[in-house]
């Protein structure tokens, strides 16, 4: 078999290293890549988002599956136009990838099918979103752009000011382009957040092993948002019988709202919850993996991810074996100073061996890059460094020694992963 990764982080290397162990696939491509996944994957210098491009290569490659794992790729349809060439893909369509794509079709599928979430308005005019806020008078408020936005498109608004700045900010100044051209207002939850992500075929969902993100920059959850600077699987907030109510309010009444509007949902379903006083509650949804939890799942895996991803392609996931490893993992991420803000690219890392890996752990690659035999920070977020034990302390303990030895030149993370 020969397999098409489409993506360039760190989930995507975690991806490929999971495919790997499957015997049947004797080819990985993984476009666009990065300079750590070269060591798993042919990478191919096409763009993610290049449809076209990367349908003609999936033909003549006689390519014969292909993943889609990012969320810009399958809102523009890369799925659909890999379909229509013939070739069967592990992620949704385009109708389907709009559960995350847009907050305010996600929001009124809840609200339609009474899946329990944040209460909220949606609103297309400015004006009228502050003069609910002020009418409204409770803080914070969550303000949202409806569409994507590499994670920052969410406001958290502790009064008034800030609330009239944050609808100004993403309707008025446009600070997340076309995305912001709807908000969604919404009430403020408290609670433990957990991420679960789901195997669907579009009938039957299985969910994955739980783990938690930790999103902000620094220690202490300070700091700005990121994509996420470390992750630990199992949520140990996440017992067996909140499983149960997620499964039966949540996860299988998601799945089948989906299908009720037509927009069948087959691969990878990310429920982000909060674990609220009233119950679990989805606080947003992604038609992907998660970066980093897929770094922190997949390693829990015991079953063969590609049967998986097939499974899930073909309808036949209520067949399929998904069996979790007991124990845990922790992901570190090593970040460039500066991110999520301005950072300089192109330092050397050292301490990685030719395969950009460390004796002990897994090294996932998110933004690096080879030249001339060294390994160069490329992004953002650089790598995670993660680690399986026998539970959460032997996992973190495994994954912060690594961390020691793995260095490049004004490197952050944060010192308080699964520590809370
Ligand atoms: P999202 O991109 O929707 O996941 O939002 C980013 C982060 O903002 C979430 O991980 C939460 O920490 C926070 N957040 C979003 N919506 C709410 C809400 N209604 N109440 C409290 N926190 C929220
Ligand atoms: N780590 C959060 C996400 O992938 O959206």
């Amino acid at each position: 078999m020969k397999v098409l990764v489409i993506g360039s982080g760190g989930r995507e290397h975690a991806v490929i290293r999971k495919l790997k162990e499957n015997k049947e696939i004797d080819t990985i491509w993984c476009a666009p890549g990065n300079g750590g996944i070269s060591a798993d994957a042919v990478c191919v210098d096409i763009k993610a988002m290049d449809k076209e491009g990367l349908v003609s290569f999936a033909k003549e490659n006689s390519v014969d599956f292909c993943v889609v794992t990012p969320d810009d790729p399958l809102a523009a349809g890369m799925t659909d136009a890999m379909e229509e060439a013939g070739i069967p893909c592990f992620g949704p369509h385009a109708n389907a990838a709009i559960i995350e794509a847009s907050k305010a079709f996600s929001k009124e599928l809840m609200k339609k099918y009474g899946i329990p979430t944040a209460a909220y308005e949606i609103f297309d005019n400015p004006d009228q979103a502050k003069e609910y806020i002020r009418k409204t008078g409770k803080y914070p408020v969550v303000v949202k752009a409806d569409g994507l936005a590499l994670g920052k498109g969410v406001l958290i608004a502790t009064d008034e000011n800030s609330a009239m700045d944050a609808v100004t900010e993403i309707m008025e100044d446009h600070a997340f382009g076309a995305s912001g051209n709807k908000v969604v207002v919404e009430e403020f939850m408290t609670g433990k957040e957990v991420s679960v992500l789901a195997f669907t075929d579009g009938k039957v969902v299985k969910p994955m092993i739980s783990s938690m993100d930790h999103k902000r920059a620094n220690d202490n959850d300070e700091g700005l948002n990121t994509g996420g600077m470390g992750t630990i699987s199992p949520s140990p907030y996440y017992t067996p019988e909140i499983a149960e109510t997620c499964m039966k309010t949540i996860f299988q009444p998601t799945v089948d709202a989906l299908n009720a509007e037509g927009r069948t949902f087959r691969g990878c379903l990310y429920f982000g919850l909060m674990l609220t006083p009233e119950g679990p509650k989805v606080v947003e949804y992604n038609c992907r993996f998660g970066d980093p939890e897929t770094q922190v799942v997949l390693p829990m895996l015991k079953s063969d991810l590609f049967t998986i991803m097939k499974a899930c392609h073909d309808g036949t996931l209520a067949d399929t074996d998904v069996e979790w490893a007991d124990g845990a993992c922790a992901c570190v991420i090593e970040a460039s100073g500066g991110y999520p803000q301005h950072y300089e690219k192109g330092y050397e890392i050292s301490g990685l061996d030719e395969n950009g890996q460390y004796e002990g752990v897994t090294v996932y690659h998110a933004g690096t890059k080879k030249a001339d035999g060294k390994y160069l920070t490329n992004g953002g977020r650089v790598l995670g460094i993660t680690a399986t034990g026998k539970d959460l302390s032997e996992a973190l303990e495994k994954a912060y020694a690594a961390v020691e030895h793995i260095t490049f030149k004004d490197m952050h993370y944060r010192t308080d992963i699964g520590r809370k």
